[in-house]
Parts: C-alpha cells; structure tokens; sequence
C-alpha cells in the first residue's frame, strides 16, 4: 500500500539560490511522499528556507516561529502532525541556539546538508527529539541529489554551478554560512540543464555566490571557467537564453566579456556588485578592487556588448563613510548609469570583521544617504526603461497575466513586458514593440510595428 500522500510547506527567504535550494529540497521530499503546499496551514513539514543577509534576519525567524508554534499546537490538538524545519543561513549561523530559543523547532540543517534531509527526518521521528545539522560535510551535495526528477513547470529557471566564496568582505556573512567556494563538475550542470531544458526550461540562470569564480574540468581534464561553460550550456538544444548571477569585479575575465560579444544566448544584463565608490572604503570592506579598476573593466565590457544593462549592489554607512565617500558612490552611479541595482544600509553581522569597526555611522546619516543613492538609482532605472518605448525587443513568454488574455514575460534586459496574446506563445521568443513603461514592468504588443 502507498504512504499517504503527505503535505510539505518551504517558505523561502531572500536570494535566488535560496528558491534554487528549496525547489531541490521538493524534489529529495517527493520520494517520501512529500506533495507541495503552499501554506502552513495543513502542512505536516514546514521548512523555513531562511536568509541571514539582511537585518533582523534571525529575529524574523523567531517571530515566524512563534506564529507556527500556534499552528502547531492547534494540529495536534487534532491529532495531526507538523514538524517544522529550519534550513538555510540562520540555520547554519545559529545552529542549536535555534532549539534552545523555540522548542518548537524538530530540525535545523544548514545549506550543504539539505539532500540528507530524509535521513534527517528519520532520525527525528525515531529519536523523537530536536535534530541540529549545520556541519559543512565532506560529500558533494549536488552528487546526492542528481536523480531526482520532479516536474518542471517554467520556462526560466535557475541551476547553481558555484556556491560558497572565498573573498571574505568585511561586511558579508556568505563565506561563513555558505562557506568555501566549490563550483559542481561540468558532467552534473551539463546534465541538470539537459533535463530542464526537456521538461521546458528555455532559459537558465546561471547560480553562485561568486558565480563568475566557477572553475570545473571538462573530460579531457581541462579547466573550464564560467565563460566556457557558458558556451557549452548554449549549444543544448531548447535552451535558448543563459544569465548568471552574482559575479565579482576580480574574476570577470576576458573570456567571459568575449562570451558577451560572441553568443547571442547570452543576455546583454550584468549584476556587478560594486558596493561603494570610494578607495578608502573599498580597501575597508576588503574588495579586492578600486573604483577606477570597476570603471575600467565597465568600460571594456560595454565596448565588447554595447548596449549591456548594468546592475548593481551598494552598502551605504559602512563603518568609517565621510560625507565624501558617499559623494564619490554617487560619482560612480552617475558615470555607470545603472538599468537596476539594489542598495541597503550598512548593518553590523555578528562574527564578521566590519562588525567590530570603530566609527559606526549614525542610523539617520545612514538612512539619508540610502534615500539619497536610492533616488539617484531610481532615476538612472526609469530613464532606462524610458528608453526602451518605441524599441521592438525579443521577449521570453514566461505565463499568463493577471488579465485575461495577457501574458507576461522577460526582455533581454530583465524587465517584465506585458502583451496580449495566446497561452501557445508561452516558452517562445517573439518580437514586441514596446508602448509604454509602468512602475516595474513595460508594455507593448507582437510585431515590429507601432
Ligand atoms: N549590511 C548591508 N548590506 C549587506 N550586504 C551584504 N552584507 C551586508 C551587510 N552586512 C549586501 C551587499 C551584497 C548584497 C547581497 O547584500 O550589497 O552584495
Ligand atoms: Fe559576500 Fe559577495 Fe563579498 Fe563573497 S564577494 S564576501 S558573497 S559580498
């Protein structure tokens, strides 16, 4: 007889290789006979797949865990169960101290342990006691979970070649919860994109931390940076656009900006994280580069791929800005004109070398200089979009719209474009003409003509 069916709720917190681990944290479930809810009500596996980047990120955790604790009690009073989880980077920076401050919790496992998730349930149920997992062990992950097929919905989707990082900036909590940099061999990204791309999948973004350090070998023991690999993914058939995200300024190689002029495939968008403007803060925070060698290398990829949409991540009020420094980020912004980017307030994490610097910034300068940077980016993002009305663009049907008869879909620059159409356009590239921009999206209709 068949287990009956049992119900699994992962509530995803922060970056897109949070989304990637929680849909493969689906697919070492379904075995067991895990189906996917998507809420907690109801649920007999809540697994909250968390972030630690963001203030108050652990704090957020405790107050949701408080809200299932509830829940909890009110199915057991039905004589049903929920055994609740905690994964990702809270799980692997506070480790037991998640038991300690909500009992509640029956397992937390940190990102690298996730494809023993079964044999972690099984140890909870027979032991019937609170299971803490947040080692980095020695097997490879991806190795463990390279069987599992569950069914694959979208059009886009997002494949982790590299995870971890070795760059230690002074701010970043990354290289002590995702710990040293690994990238997966080229035979398992190779094949994890052969399946997407046979249940669908017609673009794939490219996942890491530091995904432009992936370096894997090829058969013939060659190495292969993220530029070859690049190539290679764009040659399997079905796979029609390639992204990556993140990359670092230091290892954005040549090969990598010829990849840009060379393949049509690969889309013309670049989240460079540049994090400040100024030397003194650079050299603080531990980056590795100037705000002239960032400017530099901008230079040689937009003469390489005109056109290019740049992104971006910012700190404002690490420890020690001036006024000045923050001045010489918003000189950087003005003379790299950004298509999006994403800014944020310093904020201490525990452990982390920054978080000990003398001359904290005052919250409200801080808060100020955020609202100042963010007006500016908000400014360089609209004349962007601006730019596109009255362009025809190749845009990826992705799904329906919330209207009827509406699609929506992705331009090679990242944006939203709404148009009108039949559900069979859904998965193919067509041409649209651009009509108008709105707050986070553009519109137009199928055809080169206005
Ligand atoms: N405070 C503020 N922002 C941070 N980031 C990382 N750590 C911190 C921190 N302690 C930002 C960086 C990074 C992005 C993912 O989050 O800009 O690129
Ligand atoms: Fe964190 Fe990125 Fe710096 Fe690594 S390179 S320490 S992930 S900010």
């Amino acid at each position: 007889m068949d287990a009956p069916a049992k119900k699994v709720f992962v509530k995803t917190y922060g970056c897109q290789m949070n989304v990637y681990d929680s849909t493969r944290m689906r697919d070492v479930l379904a075995p067991l006979g895990y189906a996917e809810t998507d809420t907690a009500e109801g649920a007999d596996l809540v697994i909250l797949n968390t972030c630690h980047i963001r203030e108050k990120a652990a704090e957020k955790v405790y107050s949701e865990l408080g809200k299932l604790k509830r829940l909890k009690r009110e199915r057991h009073a039905k004589g049903q169960e929920m055994r609740i989880a905690v994964a990702g980077c809270v799980a692997q920076a506070e480790g037991e101290e998640i038991i300690r401050r909500a009992p509640t919790v029956d397992l937390v496992f940190g990102p690298q342990t996730y494809h023993r998730l079964p044999a972690l349930l099984a140890r909870q149920e027979d032991t019937g006691r609170a299971v803490v997992e947040a080692e980095f062990p020695a097997e490879d992950k991806f190795a463990g979970l390279s069987t599992a097929k569950s069914p694959v919905r979208a059009v886009s989707a997002f494949l982790t070649v590299q995870e971890g990082c070795d760059k230690f900036c002074t701010f970043c909590v990354v290289p002590y919860t995702r710990g040293a940099e690994f990238s997966r061999p080229l035979a398992q990204i190779e094949a994890e994109a052969r399946r997407l791309a046979e249940a669908g999948v017609r673009e794939l973004t490219l996942l890491g931390q530091n995904v432009n350090a992936y370096h894997g070998e090829d058969q013939q023991g060659q190495a292969i940076g993220l530029a070859a690999l690049v190539a290679r993914l764009s040659s399997i058939p079905g796979i029609e656009r390639l992204r990556y995200t993140t990359s670092h300024p230091r290892d954005m190689d040549q090969a990598l900006i010829a990849q840009h002029a060379e393949n049509p495939k690969l889309m013309p968008y670049l989240h460079l994280p540049v994090q400040a403007g100024s030397d003194r803060i650079l050299k603080a925070m531990n980056r590795g580069h100037t705000a002239g060698d960032y400017l530099k290398l901008i230079a040689k990829i937009r003469a390489a791929c005109p056109g290019i949409a740049m992104s971006g991540d910012f700190i404002v009020g690490f420890p020690g800005e001036t006024d000045a420094d923050f001045r010489a980020t918003l000189g950087l912004v003005r003379e790299v004109h950004y298509a999006s980017a994403f800014s944020f307030k310093y904020s201490p994490r525990p452990g982390t070398p920054a978080s000990d610097m003398k001359a904290q910034v005052p919250e409200p300068e801080a808060l100020a200089r955020l609202h100042e940077l963010q007006a500016l980016l908000h400014e360089q993002q609209t004349a962007f979009n601006a730019a596109c009305v009255g362009r025809t663009l190749d845009i990826l049907v992705e799904k329906p719209g919330r209207d009827p008869g509406q699609l929506v879909g992705k331009s090679p620059y990242l944006q939203a474009v709404h148009l009108q159409g039949e559900k069979a356009l859904i998965g193919q590239i067509i041409p649209t003409h651009i009509t108008s921009v709105g707050r986070n999206s553009l519109s137009g209709h199928y055809g080169t003509t206005a």
